[in-house]
């Protein structure tokens, strides 16, 4: 009798970008993605944060370069990625949050992260699948998210907005681009131990009301989001487009 085999996570072969790759979920990613054997261009806007951890990767043997970017230029990310050959695998990872009340949030504070989260992602999108098109590569995008663009959060109205958006950006444009092969996801974690949480974890109230929420009662940290970039960058997730990886301990769950 005929088996059915487990399709490939490998990645041998694939060129992979990911933005906000110098540290936090971007570099776990970043490693995840060069550990299955894809070549990674590493982008973010700090060039010393950012050659320290392709380094660390090289001297791991894994293939990666670094591109500095800063990801809300648009017309900078257009040249860039013009430039280079197109990619199979393309992560929006860049990301910011600037949290507290909506009472006190100015449009600066609105226009900011919609900005980084939304509007950089939505047009950096746009250029990476024209490359994917050209050489009619079945790529995919694989946006991360968050939790927090399935439910609201405290002092979060503004991430809100931007996540909801995202998750919304990214079932359309699976829509609009099933017919070249190409798949776009999105990742949604919960609270990740990393820099960007840094402040928010070390408030003894927030972090109750996070473990209150977090069924499997722990914060998460970056291992635990790394397999699910190769997994939906792999042939084992050929037929999910349009999808939302919740991995979130099971907050959204109820
Ligand atoms: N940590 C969490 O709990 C959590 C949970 C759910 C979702 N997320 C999402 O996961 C993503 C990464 O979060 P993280 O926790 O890993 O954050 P992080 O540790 O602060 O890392 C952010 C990365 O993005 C880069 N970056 C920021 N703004 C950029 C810009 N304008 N252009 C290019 N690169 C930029 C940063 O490098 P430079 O500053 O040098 O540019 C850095 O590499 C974000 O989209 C975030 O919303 C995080």
């Amino acid at each position: 009798m005929q088996l059915p085999q487990t399709p490939s996570m490998r990645l041998d072969g694939k060129r992979a970008l990911v933005t906000g790759a110098s540290r936090g979920i971007g570099l776990g990613a970043a490693c995840a993605l060069a550990a299955a054997g894809a070549h990674v261009v590493m982008t973010a806007r700090s060039p010393d944060e950012l050659n320290a951890a392709v380094e660390s990767m090289q001297q791991a043997g894994y293939g990666c370069e670094a591109l500095v970017l800063d990801v809300t230029n648009t017309s900078q990310v257009r040249e860039s990625l013009t430039a280079l050959p197109a990619f199979h695998v393309v992560v929006n990872n860049a990301g910011a949050n600037r949290p507290g009340p909506m009472s006190e949030a100015s449009e600066e504070d609105y226009d900011f992260v919609m900005n980084v989260n939304v509007r950089a992602a939505y047009f950096l999108a746009q250029v990476a699948i024209e490359g994917m098109k050209k050489e009619k590569y079945e790529g995919c995008i694989i946006n991360t998210s968050s939790q927090m663009g399935h439910v609201g959060g405290i002092d979060r109205t503004i991430y809100c907005t931007s996540k909801f958006a995202i998750e919304g950006m990214s079932k359309a444009l699976a829509i609009e681009v099933a017919e070249h092969g190409i798949r776009v996801n999105t990742i949604c974690p919960t609270f990740i131990a990393t820099p960007f949480t840094q402040k928010t974890l070390e408030d003894p109230e927030r972090v109750a009301w996070i473990k209150s929420k977090i069924k499997l009662g722990r914060i998460g940290e970056i291992e635990d989001v790394m397999g699910a970039y190769v997994f939906l960058a792999s042939d084992a997730a050929s037929l999910i487009t349009g999808a939302s990886l919740l991995i979130d301990g099971g907050w959204t769950a109820g």
